[in-house]
């Protein structure tokens, strides 16, 4: 694993072409969602309090809907892919803190994807404003995760100088 020519890592050692494929699409989902999430306030407010919103509140406020759910498919196909299929191992020789910071951060990253679309399915739903402030304060704790998460993968590719970044890019999944 560690400075090995990726070209001869053996499947076992590689993610499947689903699984990065979702990865970058959850990233770019992610982005956008974030992006417009501050339209999806007014217009849960606006529906809150019956006001008349413009065309774009409306627009990504459904939308923000819409690749929320996305996101959720995408995250569950990961890891039905990933039960199925299984994950490449941690590297051999990976402190022993590091691979637990790096399993704390993808459980916390698995599990606030497919429990924050449902809550915000929850509040919109019933109009539900303590619910709705819960998923505002899990995209924080969510924003917390991604950084402690790029940070491993860069620690991992300049200071481990490993394989575990090179990896995950596309086309370097398995081969069959
Ligand atoms: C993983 C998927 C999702 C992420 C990362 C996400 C993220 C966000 C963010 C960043 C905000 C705005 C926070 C702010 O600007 O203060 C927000 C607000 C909101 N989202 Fe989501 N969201 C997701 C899925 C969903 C889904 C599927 C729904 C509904 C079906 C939804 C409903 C809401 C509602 C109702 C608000 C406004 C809450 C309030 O103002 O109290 N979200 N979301
Ligand atoms: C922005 C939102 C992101 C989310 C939600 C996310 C989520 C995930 C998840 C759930 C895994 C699978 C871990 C596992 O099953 O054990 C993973 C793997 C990985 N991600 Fe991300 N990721 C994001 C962004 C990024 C970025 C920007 C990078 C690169 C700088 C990156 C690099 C990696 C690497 C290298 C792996 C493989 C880890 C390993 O082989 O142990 N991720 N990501």
């Amino acid at each position: 694993m560690i400075n090995s020519s990726i070209a001869n890592l053996p499947n076992e050692d590689r993610w499947t072409r689903l699984n990065i494929t979702l990865h970058w699409l959850i990233v770019v989902l992610l982005a956008f969602q974030f992006f417009i999430g501050e339209w999806m306030v007014a217009f849960f407010d606006g529906g809150i309090e019956g006001k008349t919103m413009d065309a774009l509140t409306v627009t990504f406020g459904y939308l923000h809907v819409v690749i929320g759910l996305s996101i959720f498919v995408a995250i569950a196909l990961r890891l039905w892919d990933r039960l199925a299929h299984g994950r490449p191992p941690h590297w051999e020789g990976e402190p022993n803190w590091a691979s637990v910071l790096a399993r704390i951060t993808h459980f916390g990253l698995y599990a606030l994807l497919l429990i924050m679309p449902l809550a915000g399915l929850v509040s919109w739903w019933f109009s539900n404003e303590w619910i709705g402030d819960q998923h505002v304060l899990a995209s924080n704790v969510l924003m917390a995760f991604v950084a402690l998460h790029i940070a491993g993968a860069l620690a991992n590719h300049f200071w481990f100088k490993t394989d575990v970044l090179r990896r995950i890019l596309p086309g370097q999944g398995r081969k069959t």
